[in-house]
């Protein structure tokens, strides 16, 4: 990759501390960012301590993946600058600022690592120092507003400043290589794509399932809940690579396009269908391996809130491919492991063709792992030679996609900053897309607040409330994970 100048906003900030940084320091050590590249940290107060100190206390909390070593370390912090800047108002720094990016050769990326509340200011004074040129781009982290109208309020100041081309909305978990994969293994292997379709498969279930709880985040979470911080987001767009049709060219233009018509045909969820088909919960006091930890109201000190912690939700595509196919998503805060799982569930045979065989038969299912490491299985039928010749054994074709990470893979942020210094829009996402899917996401929440009492609580470390399992249950399906582990 060719160097390229990166400003982040909000530099030293959680999200530049804890993922950024680590991520941008196992791009330098693997030679993915060359060392002529520069970075730049904006802050709003003045930091007066060595770059290479500051650094070396943040990998102390955050280790990068690839490990640290001294030179490499101080050869980094060297790539490095923090520069003073109000994001309200010029002033000196900004000067200064502008005066070091004058290569206009070079990719210019903005991240915007700061609170939406300040993604306008900042763009109109980028506008104004010229900084938004045809080599500049700008980097846009979530929450993307908190509903359809804030989104839609945020995505055309931004777009004063910056065309769509320019403007690069990050989801990371697009940047997870088992979500690369996914788009690999449906696209150049016949044997899926034929299969892919409601005349094999039963139903599909994505699951993001964490184990900690809101942690230091809780007044971000209280205005938030799950279902705006994971299902808008990560959850629809891994519905959207799942369920899409095959691009004709796998470029930005032909995902995006695809992706849109999947979440224009996701049937809208209105009323009385909400309450049965989407289950909210909030984590009560439990247990966490062996410790005691307290309910989401204690963590926050609040005596009420109806805020998610935990959601799941049955939702259906209309269209040819996946008419009668329900989509379960779920995802929570305080589940007892830290997982991400796409199950596809193929139908049963249409035939046992030895009536002994309906003892144990399975169906075929096929599992994506996305994390905590990238992994593939199919679930088949064997016989089991063990056994007589009616018995059948259910065995795991494994795919061990990348191997154990010794540090050198390409993680989600790197990944997603090297598209943007390059110009690569495939896995950011279009504008259209974040207007329809708050449009899903907003009549759910709207009846929340119509409704309120229909959460229920879920004690720390069990697989969300009972009512997420009825909605499974109820269609004669388990979760594939929960139902594995009893
Ligand atoms: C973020 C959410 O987008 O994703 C967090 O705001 C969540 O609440 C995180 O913890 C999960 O990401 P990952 O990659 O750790 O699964």
């Amino acid at each position: 990759m060719s160097s390229f100048d990166l400003i982040i906003f909000g530099g030293l900030g959680d999200l530049s501390r804890r993922k950024l940084l680590p991520a941008l320091y196992s791009g330098f050590v693997t030679k993915r960012v060359n060392s002529d590249s520069k970075i730049y940290l904006t802050s709003r107060s003045e930091v007066d301590q060595p770059v290479l100190e500051w650094l070396t206390g943040v990998f102390e909390v955050t280790p990068p993946a690839c490990g640290i070593d001294t030179d490499m370390l101080a050869a980094f912090a060297d790539m490095i600058e923090v520069v003073q800047i109000s994001l309200s108002d010029e002033g000196e720094g900004w000067e200064a600022l502008k005066e070091q990016l004058t290569d206009t050769a070079r990719p210019l990326v903005h991240f915007l690592a700061i609170p939406p509340a300040f993604f306008t200011s900042t763009c109109a004074l980028l506008g104004n120092y010229g900084l938004n040129g045809d080599n500049a781009c700008v980097v846009l982290e979530k929450p993307l507003g908190h509903n359809r109208e804030t989104a839609a309020e945020i995505n055309n100041d931004v777009a004063q400043y910056f065309s769509e081309e320019q403007t690069f909305r990050i989801d990371h978990y697009l940047g997870k290589e088992a979500v690369q994969n996914l788009l690999a293994l449906r696209f150049s292997n016949l044997l899926f794509e034929q299969l892919w379709n409601n005349q094999t498969i039963d139903h599909i279930q994505i699951t993001i399932a964490e184990d900690l709880g809101v942690e230091g985040r809780g007044g971000f979470y209280e205005g938030t809940g799950a279902l705006k911080d994971m299902v808008q987001n990560h959850l629809l767009q891994l519905l959207c690579f799942i369920a899409m049709e095959p691009p004709a060219r796998l470029d930005a233009q032909g995902i995006r396009e695809e992706k849109l018509k999947v979440l224009k045909s996701l049937r809208p969820l209105e009323g009385m269908e909400i309450d049965q088909n989407v289950v909210r919960g909030q984590y009560k006091a439990g247990a966490m391996a062996g410790s005691a930890v307290k309910s989401y109201l204690d963590d926050l000190g609040l005596d009420k809130s109806e805020t998610d912690s935990f959601v799941a939700i049955k939702a259906h595509i209309e269209n040819w491919r996946w008419a009668g196919v329900p989509f379960y998503l779920r995802t929570g805060k305080r589940l007892p492991e830290r997982f991400a799982e796409i199950v596809i569930q193929f139908k049963d045979v249409p035939h046992a063709s030895d009536p002994r065989w309906h003892t144990n038969m399975q169906p075929n299912r096929f599992i994506i792992r996305l994390q905590p490491e990238d992994h593939l299985a199919m679930r088949m039928m064997i016989k089991d030679d063990k056994e007589d010749r009616a018995a059948l054994r259910e065995v795991e074709l494994n795919l061990d996609v990348t191997g154990a990470d010794d540090g050198t893979r390409l993680g989600p942020y790197l990944r997603l900053m090297l598209d943007a210094a390059r110009g690569d829009q495939s896995l950011f996402v279009h504008r259209d897309e974040v207007d329809l899917a708050w449009q899903w996401i907003d009549r759910i929440t709207k009846h929340w607040k119509a409704n309120p009492g229909s959460i229920k609580t879920y004690q720390s470390g069990t697989w969300g409330p009972y009512e997420a399992h009825d909605l499974m249950k109820r269609d004669q399906r388990d979760w594939y994970h929960d139902a594995k582990d009893v």
